[in-house]
């Protein structure tokens, strides 16, 4: 589906898909967990769900000449972690925004984790006291100015890398990697589990797995705590994409699954529920997952499993998509553990 697109290799590769036999068991044994581990994707600053998506936005970037790669996110944002470190192995410079997205007043809130790295790696970094929006915003349309009144050459890069016209395609090639993987596999997977935001990864999968009929498959788990909006986001990217990757099947509003129940109190906060799910993966499995994106998805595939919402006999696919370095900014929360 994406042979016509440029990509830019920026993963190791194919990332490992790994059996989650403690967790299943602890969960009751009838649905059978694996973890795809986007976590571990690059050794770009960690990685995770970003560097797959650059992947097919960093040829338009070297194809536009510019010199610095500007974009945005909330204080202990991945996403603007992983810009800085390719704009530092593309040699380009870095502008980041960094909103006050999340309401924590952690006293390093602003000091380790993600935004630790980003100043390490070079990048130039504006913090903006504006709450939580995955839209289009003024400060980032500031910095893209500022840039060029310098004398500078911006590429923009939108929150998440979603709205951006290839956004969708790095989760696209997610759904044709786990084919190949389901081939060799000799199974395969009947729910794919993803965190959905800003949208592009949920986007990329859906027309992905459109393809071999499993649209309704990829079960969305909110953590925006606005649904509405990453919803809407969502649907238009995957359209958008559709239409790129002439996939030539449609995708509607009832394609997208997305389960708005587990996003509370509120985007970057995690609930008692989430944290009990971040310590059973943990001390079932030794993978870690954060409390902003991961741990609200890991708590969603727990509950979905307990309450029957797959059948017996399922196969899930849980989608890592990283995000664990945000943990350090939570440290007084997980300070007995
Ligand atoms: C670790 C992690 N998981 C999930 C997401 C959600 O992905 P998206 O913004 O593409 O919906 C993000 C980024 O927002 C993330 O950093």
């Amino acid at each position: 589906m994406l042979e016509k697109f440029e990509r830019y290799p920026l993963m190791f590769g194919p990332t490992p898909i790994e059996h989650l036999p403690r967790l299943t068991k602890h969960l009751g044994g009838e649905v059978d967990i694996y973890a795809k581990r986007d976590d571990c994707n690059s050794g770009l600053a960690f990685g995770g769900n970003k560097i797959r998506k650059l992947e097919y936005i960093v040829p338009d970037a070297i194809a536009s000449n510019a010199d610095t790669l500007v974009t945005i996110g909330g204080v202990q944002s991945n996403h603007t972690r992983q810009v800085a470190a390719v704009a530092a192995k593309l040699g380009m410079k870095c502008r980041l925004v960094q909103e006050s997205w999340v309401p924590f007043e952690d006293a390093v809130y602003d000091r380790v984790g993600n935004i630790l790295m980003s100043r390490v790696m070079g990048a130039e970094i504006e913090l903006v006291d504006e709450g939580f929006d995955i839209g289009i915003r003024e400060s980032w349309e500031r910095a893209l100015d500022d840039v060029r009144a310098r004398g500078g050459k911006p590429y923009p890069i939108p929150a998440g890398a979603s709205v951006h016209k290839f956004g969708g395609l790095g989760y696209v090639g997610f759904a044709e990697e786990v084919r190949e993987q389901e081939a060799a596999l000799g199974f395969a997977f009947d729910y794919i589990v993803v965190c959905t935001v800003t949208g592009s990864t949920h986007a990329g999968m859906l027309v992905g797995f459109a393809r071999d009929g499993r649209a309704q498959r990829v079960i969305g788990i909110d953590a925006s705590g606005t649904p509405d909006q990453t919803r809407a986001q969502v649907l238009e990217i995957a359209q958008h994409t559709a239409e790129l990757v002439e996939l030539g099947l449609p995708i509607a509003d009832d394609d997208l699954v997305l389960k708005e129940e587990y996003a509370y109190p509120a985007y970057g906060i995690p609930s008692a529920e989430t944290n009990e799910a971040i310590r059973l993966c943990a001390r079932s499995e030794g993978m870690m997952t954060d409390p902003v994106y991961e741990g609200k998805s890991m708590q969603g595939l727990i509950d979905l499993v307990r309450i029957g919402f797959f059948p017996a006999g399922a196969k899930v696919l849980y989608a890592h998509l990283g995000g664990v370095p945000a943990i350090n900014a939570y440290s007084y929360v997980y300070r007995n553990g």
